[in-house]
């Protein structure tokens, strides 16, 4: 019997001391909940400026959000991408490079707050950036730690130079540093799809690239050397298969807008379209500060924003295709729908649906678009016009490369 007690003395001495001693602390690899539960939508530095980006690209960019509408319309997240970084200091804390960055991140992030913008920065899994920056693999509590003393809000954490690394961990790994540094902050995925970030991502972060990079062209691949970018068409092709990984606070991302960067406007109108169908982040990637009226009636459409930014977060489904004629739906909260004729041939293509002849049930969302049931009132979203309702088969005309838009709402 003294043997026992001094056995149960013993094992409650060890176990206090392990406690005393921190040895409860569990990593947290989750991300923030509650956050982007729609499509984030924002603007990013990359595809117009690429590494060129300095404090005053930054807020001028930021005035422009409000001046231009972008911020009333939604767009919430200033977001810099690669090459803001300078070098690590004794202790391995990360500095803003001082030349271009100045006055320093947390002014810059004030600045941004003051416009009642949220501000967005990026960093690499691996030892450099793609850019050749410092990346955050053995820093990764401190540089979370850093952007956290910042006032950051949003994260894109990239994938080169990452030799020897797994995706899961790695993501994980800075999750768990973002947590430990108790700022919410959006955390953006992006690996490119390759170990398929939307079977284990849901948890760790709030979007996650399903792709390579976008290139402001229409169909096909451009190569760059080493590697290739992808167009606009090439994208919207591999996305389909992944619509039951997305919902709330867990998207696809098929990467940043091209929209005014260079595509015709009905390629850059049907471009937005699709990424609004498909629920994907609406990160724009142009210069806001001169865009044309064109690019900004695209960008600013309410209500194909509301489309994406549907409560219900479910992405689009492809319907059919004939002729390069693809049927993209939506199913919307409260029972409406969103509907996009996709015309992917260089002539036009005519329309003939007639909404009393077929039922659409969406197996995921088990939404139902049965027209003998109720009539919708069918209205056009490009053209802001009703367009009359499912009694009749509609008959259009879609342009070459470009789509028809339509909301189908209860009457
Ligand atoms: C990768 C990313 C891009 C961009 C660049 C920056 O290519 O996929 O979106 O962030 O790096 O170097």
């Amino acid at each position: 019997m003294k043997k026992n007690i001094g056995a149960i003395v013993l094992l409650l001495i060890v176990t206090v001391s392990a406690y005393s001693q921190g040895n409860n602390y569990k990593q947290n690899y989750t991300k923030y909940q509650g956050l982007a539960l729609t499509p984030p939508m924002g603007w990013n530095s990359w595809n117009k400026f690429a590494c060129n980006v300095d404090e005053n690209l930054i807020k001028q960019m930021a005035d422009a959000m409000v001046s231009t509408g972008m911020k009333d319309a939604g767009y919430t997240y200033l977001n810099i991408d690669d090459c803001w970084h300078g070098d690590r200091d004794s202790l391995g804390f990360i500095h803003p490079d001082p030349k271009r960055f100045p006055s320093g991140m947390k002014a810059l992030a004030d600045y941004v707050h003051s416009k009642g913008l949220k501000i967005g920065i990026y960093s690499d899994a691996g030892s450099q950036t793609c850019g050749g920056r410092p990346g955050s693999r053995g820093y990764e509590f401190q540089d979370a730690q850093m952007y956290a003393k910042w006032g950051i809000d949003y994260l894109k954490y990239d994938w080169c130079n990452t030799e020897g690394l797994k995706q899961e961990g790695a993501y994980k790994t800075i999750a768990a540093a973002l947590q430990k540094a108790g700022r919410p902050i959006v955390l953006s995925l992006c690996e490119w799809g390759q170990s398929n970030p939307w079977r284990w991502a849901g948890n760790v972060g709030h979007l996650w690239r399903s792709t390579g990079d976008i290139t402001n062209q229409w169909e096909g691949v451009k190569s760059m050397g080493t590697w290739r970018a992808l167009s606009v068409m090439k994208i919207l092709e591999s996305q389909d298969t992944l619509r039951k990984y997305a919902g709330p606070g867990r998207w696809n991302d098929p990467d940043m807008l091209e929209v005014g960067n260079g595509m015709p406007v009905n390629e850059d109108r049907a471009h937005f379209s699709m990424w609004a169908m498909i629920a994907a982040p609406l990160i724009a990637g142009n210069d806001l500060r001169n865009m044309s009226k064109a690019t900004a009636e695209i960008l600013m459409n309410k209500e194909v924003i509301a489309v994406n930014q549907d409560s219900l977060g479910v992405q689009a489904l492809k319907y059919t295709t004939k002729d390069s004629l693809e049927t993209w739906l939506k199913p919307l909260k409260g029972g409406d729908w969103a509907v996009t004729f996709l015309n992917r041939n260089s002539q036009p293509q005519q329309v003939d649906f007639d909404w009393q002849s077929r039922v659409i049930n969406d197996d995921l969302s088990k939404a139902t678009l049965d027209a003998k049931l109720g009539t919708y009132k069918v209205r056009d979203l490009w053209t802001k016009k009703d367009r009359g309702d499912t009694r009749k088969a509609l008959k259009a005309t879609v342009p070459a490369h470009d789509v028809l838009m339509l909301r189908l709402t209860k009457s």
